[in-house]
């Protein structure tokens, strides 16, 4: 099978690498990629961008791909798989109206309280002063959420009452995410672990992967700035056969069978940010794919053809296919440019890095924020291209064992303004 695979993070390298062990897979092309996808056998990288829909559809067309996988969401709640359906393309990921789930957290919100799927109340806005009268209002302090895609950075966390009309005003008046703050939730704020389980899903059927926990914030003990994520391990201590029990039963299996009878059956991967309270586990927000760094460590954990599975949740065929997953544990520690989530400077050369693919048994170097130098002094060696630059992650038999071969390989790797926590895998009871 010829891939078309979107995406240009480790996630996708996790993705390129996995989907390079089928037996199926003929060629993968990784719309843009990265220095790492560039290197792995049989895959290849092409310049085109992952929100440019009429190129990745005229590429798709003209180079026979039998399937395509989208990492990020903009092309999925952009209508990526509507448009190549139309072409009687085959996409591994929902359409806009199931990928709204993640599009619209107003959708998501309403979605959840209307099928009784475990949730924080939240009131939904449209208009700054009913907003800010109605937060200021309350007795304890909100989430305020802008309801539209704001790569991550849309949820925001007021510590006092001052915060909230300044935050209300950023999003809604200032427009600080664009139209993405057009509408706003103001949401119940809840306390307890956070943990992401993710879901193959074929429409009708889904297929829990191992649970996974990311760390969200910069520095060491969970201080410092959020970011996409600085490190994440599988599976979470936190998930018990119970837990993920109660989850299939409250979350995962009213949520697909309430996108199916709305008309929007959901297929791809369905991951459910979930906050362990003491009332149980409840939904903080559905991502439409698979997280990063999270897909670094859960692919290293699948022990048969993702390949064969995705194609099973395209065509609904998932209740016939027999997933493998290892016993190991994973970690991995990502390594980011100095000034990242803010500003950083790319172009750093990076060496160090494990020789053959992606390093020896049981660990991998996967390429994030990377491309292959054009030109002296650099020229053809791997260099720095992004916030995120390298997520290491290794298996082991424990979570010491993993997160101890993760560090082996960050301790070996360099480059000008490298900075990565040191702490990955330690704490489970991460969270508010
Ligand atoms: P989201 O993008 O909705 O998952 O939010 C990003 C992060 O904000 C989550 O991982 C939580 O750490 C935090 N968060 C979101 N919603 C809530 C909530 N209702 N209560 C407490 N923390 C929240
Ligand atoms: N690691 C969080 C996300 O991918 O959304």
């Amino acid at each position: 099978m010829r891939i078309l695979l979107i995406g240009s993070g480790g996630r996708e390298h996790a993705l390129a690498w996995k989907l390079s062990q089928s037996t199926h897979a003929s060629r993968i092309f990784v719309a843009p990629g990265n220095g790492g996808t560039a290197a792995l056998p049989d895959c290849c990288n092409v310049p085109i961008e992952t929100d440019d829909l009429p190129e990745l559809l005229r590429f798709a067309r003209k180079s026979a791909i039998d399937l395509t996988v989208v990492g990020p969401e903009v092309p999925l709640v952009s209508g990526l798989a509507d448009q190549f359906a139309v072409e009687g393309l085959h996409v591994f990921g929902p359409t806009a109206a199931a990928a709204k789930l993640e599009g619209s957290k107003a959708f998501s919100k309403a979605f959840l309280q209307r099928n009784a799927i475990p949730t924080a109340w939240a009131r939904t806005f449209t208009d700054f002063e009913t907003a800010a009268d109605f937060a200021t209002g309350l007795d304890s302090l909100p989430v305020i959420k802008a309801s539209g895609l704001a790569a991550g950075k849309g949820v925001l966390l007021p510590e006092t009452g001052d915060d909230i009309a300044d935050q209300l005003r950023a999003l809604m008046v200032e427009r600080r995410f664009g139209d993405a703050g057009n509408t706003i939730l103001i949401e119940e704020r809840l306390f307890g672990p956070e943990l992401s389980v993710l879901a193959f899903c074929d429409g009708k059927d889904f297929r829990l992967m191992p649970a996974a926990q990311d760390h969200k914030r910069l520095l060491d003990g969970d201080f410092g700035p959020n970011t996409g994520g600085m490190g994440a391990f599988a599976p979470s201590p936190l998930a018990s056969p119970e837990l993920l029990t109660e989850v299939e039963r409250t979350v995962m299996r009213p949520a697909l069978a309430a996108m199916n009878a709305e008309g929007a059956a959901y297929q791809g991967i369905l991951y459910a940010g979930l906050i362990l309270t003491e009332t149980g586990p409840k939904v903080l927000e559905f991502n439409c794919r698979f997280g990063d760094p999270e897909a670094q460590v859960i692919l290293p954990l699948l022990d048969c053809d993702l390949l064969e599975v995705m194609t099973a949740c395209v065509h609904g065929r998932l209740a016939g296919c027999a997933l493998g997953w290892s016993s190991e544990s994973a970690v991995t520690v990502v390594m980011a440019s100095r000034g990242y989530p803010e500003a950083y400077e790319t172009g750093k050369l990076v060496t160090g890095l494990p020789s053959g693919e992606l390093g020896e048994d049981g660990a991998f170097a996967f390429h994030a924020g990377t491309r292959l130098g054009t030109a002296d002094p650099h020229r053809d060696q791997v260099v720095t291209n992004g916030g995120r630059v390298l997520s290491v992650t290794a298996t082991g038999a424990t979570l010491d064992e993993a997160a101890a071969g993760a560090y082996r390989i960050v301790d070996g790797i360099r480059f000008d303004g490298a900075v990565w926590r040191t702490d990955i895998g330690q704490d489970s009871s991460l969270g508010q």
